[in-house]
């Protein structure tokens, strides 16, 4: 079913709050997910507007991040210490009493909405319409974790032991939602939790770390780290009192920090360059729609996001899919968050190397269908671009860039789009826009990419509906899938219960 609307988020029914928090706490309601606010609701709007207004003169979290800073390895050794020493508490109070606390911290990170949209404005440019989603996404980790923490208890025959202690390292694209995502899942195992943000991000991170503090989750189960030299970084994550390590970055850092400890458990979603497909069979109107909103969300920057459209057959020659497409993006108004107007954001830094090479060079047989322009000095804002005439085996076909920037290639046949698709090492989300169901079924059987997408746009995974995750370079840590049923088996080990004599 959808999920009600909130007419004003400015009115919180507290006493329907604390029903709902009893009712998951004692098992008599189910997960749902949680509304995004909609935001052509009048009282909407003006509560919007209000966090936007807040955006550029915004401090939230700094006091957090300044008090998190770790300068030599004897502290570091210190916040481990204390992480492995809470473990046993928080393990020994059972899955019940943990997930209360994680129901609740659902509940205060809804309490913060208005924040966390702040801060990821201000310090990730964020636009409200991305960031509202997310902090969704973020409050749904919290209920579902909490449940799925009590079947790893109730399972027959064999006892689940979790880490003692867990290191998450998120990225900065998803400031809020993937580092609540990593942390409530490891403290739903069971396991403490040391939690680094990315630098682009600690502020935001901060602030949800504060929120889950508020709802009660322990101050040495869950601690904030920002680290003052990269050799700490190291440290942390190749320290033998570490046990798991959750990461979500390139596939590179993966490699690297898999280096440092192998025998580590790790659980991390690395890089994507995904495609989405469309057919003559598909809806054109609303393909054009998805691959725009996939391509230039959050300008670029998510390891789901489109990068790739490839166009089958006659859909190539579509001037109705080529208009559609090229006026929804260039009408795209860019900016910063903190001017309502803006529909989509800066990059994260100044474009450079690769990303930098993408938006301003071309390959061999490729042309600029929309030709990305630095829009000021600070060389984060780019109007989106659109190469077409993309090769097979060329660097764009087989890059990834996380920026505003969308290839076109064609194909004869749909077994050529797929096979275009499956040449690339990464397989992470992947799009077919076809009404036809031989095409469909074709499509998923062959495609190589964890998360599958029909007649939608191939970001925005919601928790339980389309648990996360990839194959291929996009993944270390196989079947564990963020916000499906197996992502906590992972989060320990398993020991046969004793027989009972
Ligand atoms: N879960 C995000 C998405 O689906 C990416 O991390 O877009």
């Amino acid at each position: 079913p959808a999920p009600h609307r909130i007419q004003d988020r400015n009115i919180v029914d507290t006493e329907a709050v604390e029903a709902q928090l009893a009712a998951l706490a004692d098992g008599t309601a189910d997960f749902s997910n949680t509304p995004d606010t909609d935001p052509d609701l009048p009282g909407n709007r003006a509560w919007g507007r209000a966090i936007v207004n807040k955006m550029e003169a915004s401090t939230l979290g700094k006091e957090a991040v300044a008090k998190a800073l770790i300068r030599t390895e004897d502290e570091l050794n210190e916040i481990v210490e204390t992480g492995v020493a809470a473990s046993a508490s928080w393990q020994g109070m059972g899955a019940a009493a943990r997930a209360a606390i994680l129901h609740r911290a659902g509940a205060a990170l809804e309490t913060h909405r208005a924040d966390l949209l702040e801060v990821m404005g201000s310090e990730c440019g964020k636009t409200l319409d991305q960031g509202d989603p997310e902090v969704s996404e973020a409050i749904d980790f919290a209920h579902y974790y909490a449940q799925r923490g009590l079947d790893l208890e109730t399972t027959d025959g064999a006892t689940f032991v979790p880490s003692k202690l867990t290191v998450v390292t998120p990225p900065w694209n998803f400031p809020v939602a993937i580092p609540a995502g990593s942390t409530l899942s490891a403290l739903a195992s069971g396991s403490s939790v040391i939690i680094k943000p990315a630098g682009q991000a600690a502020r935001s991170g901060a602030v949800m770390v504060e929120a889950l503090w508020e709802a009660g989750v322990p101050r040495d189960v869950l601690q904030l780290v920002q680290l003052s030299e990269r050799s700490l970084g190291t440290a942390m994550v190749s320290h033998p009192s570490v046990d798991r390590l959750i990461l979500t970055g390139g596939y590179e850092t993966a490699q690297l920090f898999r280096s440092f400890r192998k025998d580590l458990p790790l659980l991390a979603e690395t890089s994507g360059k995904n495609a989405l497909i469309v057919t003559p069979h598909a809806d054109l109107d609303l393909a054009a729609k998805d691959v725009a909103a996939s391509a230039f969300g959050h300008a670029g920057q998510k390891c789901s996001a489109a990068s790739l459209v490839i166009l089958v057959g006659t859909a190539a020659e579509s001037k109705r899919f080529h208009n559609q497409l090229i006026d929804d993006i260039r009408s795209l108004k860019v900016g910063y968050p903190s001017d309502p107007q803006t529909q989509m954001g800066p990059v994260i830094e100044e474009a450079q190397g690769k990303l930098l090479r993408g938006l301003t060079t071309l390959g061999e047989g490729e042309k600029w269908v929309l030709e990305p322009k630095q829009l000021d000095e600070s060389g984060k804002l780019w109007s989106p671009g659109v190469r077409s005439g993309v090769k097979r085996g060329s660097e764009y076909h087989l890059t990834e860039y996380f920026g505003p920037i969308l290839g076109v290639m064609t194909a004869e046949t749909l077994e050529e789009a797929v096979a275009i698709v499956n040449d690339i090492d990464y397989g992470l989300t992947s799009g077919l826009h076809s009404l036809d169901s031989e095409e469909m079924g074709y499509w998923l059987e062959n495609i190589q990419a964890g998360n599958l997408y029909i007649n939608r746009g191939i970001t925005g995974a919601i928790v339980q509906r389309q648990p996360f995750g990839g194959w291929k370079k996009s993944a270390i840590g196989a079947g564990t899938k963020a916000g499906g049923p197996n992502y906590l088996v992972g989060m320990g080990t398993w020991e046969d219960a004793p027989v009972a004599t």
